[in-house]
């Protein structure tokens, strides 16, 4: 499946199961907090709440049912729950 739905916060955005959720989240608008990309320092952390995605490789601890969106490739629908305010993506207004 290629094309996909991700709920974010309850807010439906489409995807697709390519690209890494912090990139696809980012391209629909919206801001996660980050700082390393690679799986590292923790700061995309976020709760799977349903579905299912392929985590690569990462060092930064998580705990069950958490995923790390930038190492996170979505395999089906998923619904994903960060603990913040999520603000829009800077992406978002330069294109
Ligand atoms: S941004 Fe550092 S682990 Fe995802």
């Amino acid at each position: 499946m290629s094309r996909l739905t991700i709920t974010v916060n309850g807010q439906e955005v489409h995807g697709n199961s390519r690209e890494p959720l912090l990139v696809q989240l980012e391209n629909a608008g919206i801001q996660p907090e980050y700082q390393c990309r690679n799986g590292m320092c923790g700061a995309c952390r976020c709760q799977l709440k349903s579905g299912a995605v392929d985590q690569q490789d990462a060092m930064a601890f998580v705990g069950q049912n958490e995923i790390l969106a930038c190492r996170s490739i979505p395999k089906a629908n998923v619904e994903l729950e960060f603990n913040y305010e999520l603000i829009p993506s800077l992406k978002s207004h330069t294109g």
